[in-house]
């Protein structure tokens, strides 16, 4: 669904917030068929579409939060890009041009993996030489000693991007997950993840927006089981050896990217972008 909402975005909505051009395709064939049209697109937005509405800013956001700072990352001299919970994304597609100058290794759940492995074949698409999948069942597994059966050089700076994950983790996961990326990565070392807050941290506005989201969540079969307060994830996440360089709220992100200063408005559900330093 993250996928389908980045390419109704390229397709269809102005301003861009997000520009990805692969997701249509990557989507599948009735979502590619929904991007040509623009009368199906405004019928799909009255209807099904519109359920989605709490959640699509926040998935254009945290996509455009992350890749700004990996561009920044980059330009310090970052050469090793490691998606977390990868899912549809199109990085390595989007900058084919970077092959041989950065490696990118893209984390996730082996069905998922499979799903989009077989779906890039389809497509035709190839993804260049320093790209590679990892499969990895973070409820089973560390990420350290996924990225060990890869090429990852872990004396190497990297920046990890995790997004639309944490929240479908259970808590002990997400610590061990965090533990494991702080132990085979070098100071300097930066991460972004997006993770859900609970209801009561939520403006009054947003709460039934949260409730709803649970509640489709569950319904998908992928249900939130992760939910953090905001004054306290980061303290606990600096304790494992990181340091907090931005804890971005939704009320910033709606400001940021949608133009949206009145929370009424808003329509973010509780979810904040962490960014963070190893040290
Ligand atoms: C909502 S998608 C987000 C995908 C992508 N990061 C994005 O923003 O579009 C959630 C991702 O978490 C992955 N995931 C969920 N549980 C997982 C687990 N136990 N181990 C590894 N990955 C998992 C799923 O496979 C999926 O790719």
């Amino acid at each position: 669904m993250a996928a389908v909402i980045r390419a109704l975005h390229y397709a269809h909505e102005l301003p861009v917030v997000f520009e990805d051009p692969f997701a249509s395709r990557l989507a599948g064939p009735v979502w590619h068929l929904l991007c040509k049209s623009r009368l199906l697109y405004l019928a799909a937005t009255r209807t099904l579409y519109k359920s989605l509405d709490p959640i699509r800013r926040q998935i254009l956001a945290r996509a455009r939060y992350a890749e700004d700072k990996l561009e920044e990352a980059i330009a310090s001299g970052v050469r090793q890009y490691v998606i977390v919970g990868a899912g549809l994304d199109s990085f390595a597609l989007r900058r084919n041009e970077l092959g041989g100058k950065i490696n990118i290794y893209e984390l996730d759940h082996p069905a998922t993996q499979q799903a989009k492995k077989a779906r890039l074949k389809e497509l035709g698409f190839s993804l260049t030489k320093s790209h590679e999948f990892v499969p990895v069942d973070f409820e089973k597994e560390s990420l350290k000693d996924a990225l060990d059966r890869s090429s990852y050089n872990r004396n190497g700076s990297v920046f990890f991007s995790w997004l639309g994950t944490v929240h479908y983790l259970t808590p002990p996961a997400v610590f061990k997950t965090l533990a494991s990326i702080k132990s085979c990565a070098p100071p300097g070392s930066e991460l972004v993840f997006d993770y859900a807050v609970s209801e009561k941290h939520s403006s009054h506005e947003n709460q039934q927006t949260v409730r709803d989201l649970k509640r489709y969540t569950q319904r998908r079969g992928e249900p939130i089981v992760s939910l953090f307060d905001p004054d306290i994830l980061p303290r606990k996440v600096s304790d494992l050896g990181f340091e907090l360089l931005e804890n971005f709220s939704p009320m910033q992100q709606a400001e940021k990217y949608f133009n949206i200063n009145d929370e009424r408005q808003g329509f973010m559900p509780g979810s904040y972008f962490a960014h963070f330093r190893l040290v």
